[in-house]
């Protein structure tokens, strides 16, 4: 018997009885039945009885933890416009991939406070989200006079704390001296504190330099933001950030320069890890010369073939990429197209939040890159882990929330924009046919979506208070 099972010999009543499951966690996997009851996973048992429960017959199928994107920004204001998932949109797609817990970046608007902010997204997300929900901050230059209401914020269950090292013009970064204090105040908080790592200064030239020659097309935002400017701000903030005795996450790592950074800052003794993205793993730059160039900006751009394998090694046990999110903004191609004669103009951001565990198990666990162990490792236990959410998210285990995701191995899906359910008109994805696929993804013991279809409820997730973590 495997650790967190339980005899059947007390067996009481079950709402939902997930039958002739192979179960995977980050260390084990085994054959057996899952007991659900009131929203948690009551008994796991080889033998269970449905005892008027409704039945799943999982055979043949992989249950694994539900899936948790601590990378998302829905309903994100950007200049012009805000990316076009809302909370209900957004955790519907999250379901629909597997996702069952989502944490979403708070972005205060001008002039208001954090925990304004704070409160003006607990209102927009509760009625809306579709899976249980956690919040991070963003630090902008905004807030810095009220860095004092930081551990407010932890109390409320908001433990991480967003800074940019680049986004000047859009107000949203910090110079390193501010980057420090920041990072200082959250350290005595133990929280931790994520960093956009792209050099401005590096960013800004190229940028202006390929303006004045005439080079507007997307390709030269990938050119404007190259793996230089990601691998200085890492090794920068790192320092900074070992100097503070923080916790430090490199979100959206993008290339091999900026892994090995992330290596050397290790070694050094920051306590850092990153994060890379679906994109990252499965496209190159070469996108920005096709006619839909403009639909994979984002920001860090795509980077080359050597980057997506260094991103692929780094996810292997003892790798420094210790989870997968996927900086989920996406904007419809009608906005895309305002960068049509300047690069600049495109809003920058892509959808992903679904294709998190349907690339990392057919692209990943499939072709041989990455053990099913791994992805579960990578995409709930170590999330739960560094983001305060364990112990009642991140495992199939006897006491958790019923939280999971049955992978049907038999099932391709082409990822077209129909396949998905982003509120966009495209897919960065519709030249993948996956090999297996999410069929039932479980929320707090409820069904939220199977075959493909949602069938969850607007507004039924929670707000889940995060720990400040380990
Ligand atoms: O391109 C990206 N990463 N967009 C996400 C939103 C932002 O501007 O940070
Ligand atoms: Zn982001």
């Amino acid at each position: 018997m495997s650790p967190g099972q339980v005899s059947e010999r007390r067996q009481t009543a079950l709402d939902l009885l997930v039958k002739n499951a192979r179960v995977v966690t980050g260390s084990e996997s085994f054959e057996s039945s899952i007991g659900v009851e009131d929203g948690k996973i009551v008994r796991i048992s080889p033998n269970l009885q449905p005892l008027g429960a409704e039945v799943f017959n999982a055979e043949g199928k992989i249950v694994i933890p539900g899936g948790i994107d601590a990378h998302t920004h829905m309903e994100l204001p950007v200049t012009n416009t805000s990316s076009a998932d809302d909370f209900y949109s957004g955790t519907v797609a999250a379901a629909c991939g597997g996702i069952s817990t989502i944490v979403d970046f708070v972005d205060p608007k001008p002039g208001a406070t954090m925990l304004e902010a704070f409160s003006d997204y607990r209102r927009r997300a509760d009625n809306k989200v579709t899976v249980d929900y956690g919040l991070h901050m963003m630090l902008k230059g905004q807030s810095l006079g009220e860095i004092g209401s930081i551990p407010d914020l932890v109390r409320r269950g908001v433990s991480s704390f967003k800074v940019y090292t680049a986004y000047r013009k859009r107000g949203l970064m910090l110079d390193d001296p501010d980057i420090s204090k920041v990072m200082k105040e959250v350290a005595q908080v133990g929280g931790l504190v994520a960093v956009h790592a792209e050099s401005e200064d590096v960013i800004e030239r190229l940028i202006r330099q390929n303006l004045e020659a005439g080079n507007t097309a997307p390709k030269y935002h990938a050119l404007s933001r190259p793996p230089e400017a990601e691998a200085e701000a890492i090794s920068r903030v790192a320092a900074i950030a070992r100097s503070a005795g923080v916790r430090l996450y490199i979100v959206h790592l993008s290339s091999k320069a900026g892994r090995e950074e992330v290596e050397e800052a290790r070694s050094r003794g920051t306590n850092v890890f990153a994060e890379t993205c679906p994109h990252y793993l499965v496209l190159t730059d070469e996108v920005y010369d096709g006619e839909d160039g403009r639909n994979f900006v984002m920001s860090p751009p795509l980077k080359k073939g050597v980057d997506r394998a260094a991103l692929w090694e780094g996810l292997l046990p003892g790798g420094v990429i210790e989870t997968v999110g996927s900086d989920h903004c996406p904007f419809p191609s009608s906005q895309k197209d305002w960068g049509e004669e300047d690069f600049t103009k495109i809003p920058n951001g892509v959808p992903g939040t679904e294709a998190i565990i349907p690339i990392l198990y057919s692209e990943g666990v499939r072709k041989g890159r990455i053990s099913m162990f791994d992805l579960v490792r990578l995409t709930s236990e170590a999330p739960a882990r560094h983001f305060g959410l364990a112990p009642s998210k991140g495992s199939v285990s006897v006491g958790a929330d019923a939280d999971f995701v049955v992978i049907d191995p038999e099932k391709r899906v082409r990822m077209t924009a129909d396949a998905l359910h982003s509120k966009i008109d495209y897919s960065i994805y519709d030249h993948i046919t996956t090999d297996g696929y999410p069929i039932l993804t479980v929320s707090k013991g409820e069904k939220v979506m199977e075959d493909g279809e949602f069938i969850g409820k607007r507004g039924r997730g929670r707000f889940i208070p995060r720990s400040a973590g380990t």
